[in-house]
């Protein structure tokens, strides 16, 4: 089954094609992303206007580059996918309205998808990742803790109740005069720092709920700028490492909550899967091991091109979609605001056989 998968809910602009040759297996035949990182970046963040108009002068060609890399005409696909939200809404409509005159011109079937559920079944294309696991989903706009149970069967165990973990790393950036995207810059300066030299909280250590909360300590950060401003070079430094060690800190104690809700709601997890920008910091990811290690799985990390956004993951989700007879009709309506538990899941006459 070929699938046509593309990513326009943020500011990448991603087409991909991916082959599923079977339950859990696929192969990505190609995936090509443009980033609007420089058209943003002088803002500090997206300007969600300038992204949606970016998006439509870029889909059709980034589209067909990644046809072409594929070999494949429209005709030889097997459905359009494409991320109908959650997002910023112009940019999803772009995307979405793109697939959906695909679909109708070849006669296609759709499949509009939920963008958190295509970061959720990466792990399968990636390292087929059998059900359920326990998914970590950081990223500049999502912070969850979520046991996947099956394609469409999700549930939610936490999330921010405030700011997303890159969305705090991006703002930490912008008030030390870092550079956007924040959480590498972030990460790179917090390598030379001392973690222990400001006193920063640690929202929502040791509460039983999985949640977190990272606006107080962004404005505890800020407080403690102020505090030694102007800043000298080691100063930012520090404020980095300590900023980075009490996120740090809070992703180990959430994610051991999480883990055990897991256990309690859904059983045995087969892999601890991280996913979003966030994963690919170093720190957070070495204690995403040690969490995994404690309870005895392991940690499933989807090469960093694809735990950020792209085309190949909503391609994939659209496989895994229309393996299971999911198709949506073409008056589909995009979704700015689109929670996981309301993504609809096959129900048992629906699904075809292999
Ligand atoms: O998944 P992603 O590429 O895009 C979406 O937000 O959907 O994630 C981008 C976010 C940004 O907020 C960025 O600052 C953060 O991930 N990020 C990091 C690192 N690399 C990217 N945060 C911390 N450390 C990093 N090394
Ligand atoms: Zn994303």
């Amino acid at each position: 089954m070929i699938i046509l998968g593309i990513e326009t809910t943020c500011d990448e602009t991603g087409a991909a094609v991916v082959e599923r040759t079977g339950e859990a297996q696929g192969r990505i035949l190609s995936n090509v992303i443009l980033s609007q990182i420089n058209e943003h970046a002088a803002f500090g963040g997206v300007v969600p206007e300038i992204a949606a108009r970016a998006h439509v002068e870029a889909l059709d060609h980034i589209i067909s580059k990644a046809m072409a890399a594929a070999n494949m005409r429209f005709s030889e696909l097997d459905g359009v996918a494409a991320a109908a939200g959650p997002g910023l809404i112009g940019g999803v409509i772009v995307g979405l309205t793109t697939a959906k005159a695909i679909a109708l011109t070849h006669n296609k079937p759709l499949m509009a998808i939920n963008h958190l559920e295509a970061h959720a079944l990466t792990a399968r294309l990636t390292d087929a990742t059998p059900f359920p696991y326990c998914l970590f989903l950081a990223s500049g706009g999502h912070t969850q803790i979520l046991g996947v149970r099956g394609v469409g069967d999700y549930l939610k165990l936490g999330g921010t109740v405030d700011d997303a973990i890159g969305e705090a790393f991006d703002k930490t950036a912008k008030l030390l005069g870092l550079g956007y995207p924040g959480g590498p810059q972030v990460e790179k300066e917090a390598t030379r720092g001392d973690g222990n030299r400001f006193t920063l909280p640690r929202p929502m250590i040791g509460r039983d709920d999985a949640n977190f909360s990272l606006s107080g300590l962004k404005t505890a950060l800020r407080i403690e700028a102020e505090k030694v401003a102007p800043l000298s070079d080691q100063d930012v430094a520090d404020l980095c490492a300590s900023f980075q060690q009490a996120v740090v800190d809070v992703v180990t104690d959430r994610l051991r909550t999480g883990l055990r809700l897991f256990r309690e709601r859904v059983g045995t997890p087969s892999a601890l899967v991280c996913a979003g920008g966030v994963a690919a910091n170093q720190a957070i990811r070495k204690v995403l091991h040690r969490v995994a290690f404690e309870i005895g799985t392991t940690l499933v990390a989807p090469p960093p091109a694809l735990c950020t956004d792209n085309g190949a993951m909503i391609a994939w989700a659209g496989a895994e979609r229309l393996a299971l007879g999911l198709a949506d009709p073409l008056d589909f309506v995009p979704r700015a605001r689109w929670p996981l538990e309301e993504v609809t899941k096959a129900e048992p006459e629906e699904v075809l056989a292999e």
